[in-house]
């Protein structure tokens, strides 16, 4: 693909976020402007051959596609305020942490300026930007998802789930609530385990090994309930019924408090008092899943 048709980008804050990915475009041969809110930020960025824009107007009536890694939603509608009447045929791409109700409120008042609107949730470090590790979440306008895959691609592995703007945050707050179990079981074990003798820097190598192996199984779980068929699963509700309330009771023995397996105790008491003991963990999701 020849140089000149790179699109023009801007990118609005530059934050840890907004610097990373826009010296990602300078590095991937990208004409980019760049705008922060306070002075100073760009400097870097500029002696890398970024075009410094005194307002963020100017950097969005540079092209088409408009980047806008800011804090918040708060900061998103306040500098949307100053760039509406620059906005109609060019694709903003709100890459704040935000809220489906927010993707939906900024969606419908972008297309009412005539611009496409993509929301995106960034699951990455600034410095796993433009590197596999990291990887990208959007929704909303497909048109633009299409149209700016290959720039979408330069920041991270790009996956879009469809043309509801909230899906990409929904998807960000799912992947969010995976992650906060596995670690706060985590920070359990390892009060579980100083009593003992054993550091948490010495359980870390051994519990990230289980995680991978328990990453394994998610194919698994995923097919039980997503048929609804718990039958054949080799960890029954009952002998994990068995295996947290022996932890909750090491737990309380040992003065650490329990509070984090609590819950799932309580949902494997309801799926056994309900005659599913037999059936398989995953069975939980029935509990789980919206009625
Ligand atoms: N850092 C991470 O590891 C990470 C990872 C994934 C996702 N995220 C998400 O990415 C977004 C950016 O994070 P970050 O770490 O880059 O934040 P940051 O370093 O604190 O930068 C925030 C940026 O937003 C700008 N800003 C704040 N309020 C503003 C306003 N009212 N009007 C205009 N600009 C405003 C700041 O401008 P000033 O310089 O003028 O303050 C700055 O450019 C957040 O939503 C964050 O949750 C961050």
């Amino acid at each position: 693909m020849p140089e000149q048709s790179k699109p023009h980008v801007a990118v609005l804050g530059l934050g840890r976020m907004g610097t990373a990915i826009a010296a990602a475009f300078l590095d991937a041969g990208y004409p980019t402007s760049v705008w922060n809110r306070t002075a100073g930020r760009a400097d870097a960025l500029v002696a890398r051959g970024a075009i410094l824009a005194s307002t963020a107007a100017e950097a969005v009536e540079a092209g088409p596609l408009v980047i806008a890694p800011l804090l918040d939603h708060d900061a998103v509608r306040q500098t949307l305020g100053s760039i509406e009447r620059v906005l109609p045929g060019r694709t903003l791409v709100n890459l704040a942490n935000s809220s489906p109700e927010h993707a939906g409120e900024l969606a419908e008042r972008v297309a009412g300026r005539g611009a496409d609107y993509l929301d995106g949730a960034m699951m990455a470090l600034p410095e796993t930007v433009a590197t596999q590790d990291g990887f990208f979440l959007y929704s909303g306008s497909e048109r633009a998802f299409t149209s700016y895959r290959r720039e979408l691609e330069v920041m991270a592995p790009a996956h879009y789930f469809g043309t509801d703007p909230g899906a990409a945050e929904v998807h960000d707050l799912a992947l969010l609530g995976t992650g906060y179990a596995a670690l706060t079981g985590f920070l359990h074990a390892a009060a579980l385990l100083e009593p003992v003798g054993t550091a948490p820097a010495e359980f870390a190598p051994l519990a990230a090994r289980w995680l991978r192996g328990m990453a394994d199984f998610l194919p698994e779980l995923a097919r039980e309930a997503g048929s609804g068929s718990y039958a054949d699963g080799v960890s029954t509700v009952d002998l994990n019924r068995a295996g947290v309330d022996s932890l909750i009771r090491l737990s309380r023995n040992s003065g650490v408090a329990a509070d984090v397996h609590e819950p799932l105790k309580a949902l494997l008491d309801e799926r056994a008092a309900d005659g599913h003991g037999d059936d398989s963990f995953s069975s939980v999701f029935e509990l789980l899943k919206a009625r």
